[in-house]
């Protein structure tokens, strides 16, 4: 039952309060038994008990909960790096999509790969994230769009989630794109989804959220209500991939179905901003993304002064955001949709944690909830975003394990 001490500055990131209250606590430390916090507070107030206990310096860093990516695509084959190439060019992401480009390039690749093969890419990934101070990850498939596929790819985050150190929440992301064997059917895979592929889903165990993408030349509103009405009569919670290139009606769905999250909202009109706010609906900015695909950041500042909580996350994919570099994003966030660092980092928190649904368990630093938690070389939250550093994470600790500490490795 260690303590870590000579804490320069904690941010507890405890829900209460606006976007930007993050709950700063000076010369701290913090104490956690097993799994689980047990103490957090100002050093000269540590309890007796823990005076004892071994004691890891924090060499006066910043200390913040384990942060949380509330929205990642971690399981795929392949790249797209041609097609990166190719939209440098001038050809438009819709245009590569038409000549089986895009998601179908990624679903081949993904189909193509077993189990073993698509666990290992993604632990790898977690691996990196891990020392970046990561300790929840979302994960969804979409890169299947068949049942044996999407099961797979399923089955990858439960492993990852058993057999690597962090926490691994799942979403069935089966209405993604049309895959080309339902070309101008949408009617009939989204029945399939329904009848067939999410009672799989659900028996297996396999997901915790049910997620749809709202877009021209995806799915309509009407087939992703269809599609989360059933995720949800099966226990599912509910997501949204919402006016991402276009405003079409996903802030103002995810408001009446009572989402945990609505997320990307690049183009979310005033009246959608309006359905969220008093919904209880997180919106899930991912700014790596809006940047990588040149569109305008989501208004987080609109959003915010609805009330509407928002996170922040990184989108991780091969075509719209392949960087798993969340605190990369949060410093986007800052730049792009100016927010302030402190509100950033609310976002990548506890905010993120309530998108999941997991934020009695994970989020913020307060006994009882998991000793998940991240220390940066940084006299504040605002030093850390402002460097733009490669890394800053000096150790991090998921379930009371160290699971990066700086220095332990080549890197
Ligand atoms: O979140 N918007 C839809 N899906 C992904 C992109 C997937 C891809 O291009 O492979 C996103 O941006
Ligand atoms: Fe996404």
């Amino acid at each position: 039952m260690p303590v870590l001490a000579n804490i320069g500055c904690l941010a507890t990131c405890a829900a209460a309060g606006g976007q930007g209250d993050v709950h700063l606590v000076r010369r701290a430390a913090v104490a956690w038994e097993g799994e689980r916090l047990a103490w957090v507070g100002r050093e000269e107030e540590l309890p007796e008990r823990w005076r004892r206990a071994e004691r890891w310096d924090a060499g006066g860093g910043l200390v913040l909960p384990g942060l949380v990516d509330c929205h990642t695509h971690l399981v795929f084959g392949g790249w797209r790096t041609d097609e990166w190439v190719e939209r440098l060019r001038g050809r438009s992401a819709f245009d590569i999509a038409r000549s089986g480009g895009g998601i179908a390039a990624t679903v081949a690749r993904t189909r193509a790969l077993d189990e073993e093969a698509l666990f290992g890419r993604a632990a790898g990934f977690l691996e990196e994230m891990a020392r970046l101070g990561v300790t929840t990850v979302e994960a969804k498939s979409g890169y299947g769009l068949e049942p044996e596929a999407e099961l797979k790819l399923l089955r990858v985050h439960r492993r990852l989630s058993r057999e690597t150190p962090l926490r691994v929440v799942s979403t069935f992301l089966g209405a993604h794109a049309l895959p080309a064997e339902y070309a101008e059917r949408a009617g009939d895979y989204v029945a399939m989804l329904v009848a067939e592929l999410l009672p799989r889903v659900a028996a297996e165990g396999l997901a915790d959220a049910c997620d749809a993408w709202v877009e021209k030349g995806a799915f309509t509103t009407e087939q992703a209500r269809r599609v989360l009405l059933a995720g949800r009569a099966l226990g599912l919670g509910v997501r949204l991939h919402a006016d991402q290139f276009t405003a079409c009606g996903g802030a103002r769905l995810a408001a009446e179905l009572g989402a945990l999250s609505a997320d990307h909202l690049e183009a979310v009109p005033q009246e959608g901003i309006e359905a969220l706010a008093g919904s209880g609906t997180v919106a899930v900015s991912l700014p790596t993304s809006a940047l990588w695909m040149g569109l305008a950041p989501t208004p987080a500042r609109a959003l915010i002064a609805a009330g509407v909580p928002v996170a922040v996350a990184t989108d991780f994919n091969p075509g719209t955001a392949p960087s798993y570099h969340l605190p990369l994003a949060l410093t986007l966030a800052c730049v792009l949709q100016r927010m302030t660092p402190a509100e950033a980092v609310k976002g990548a928190t506890i905010h993120a944690a309530r998108a999941l649904g997991l934020e009695e368990a994970v989020g913020s630093l307060e006994p009882g909830k998991a000793a998940d938690l991240a220390l940066f070389d940084a006299a504040s939250v605002e030093e850390w975003l402002y460097h733009f550093r490669p890394n800053a994470c000096r150790l991090t600790v998921a379930g009371g394990h160290a699971v990066w500490r700086a220095g332990e490795t080549k890197r």
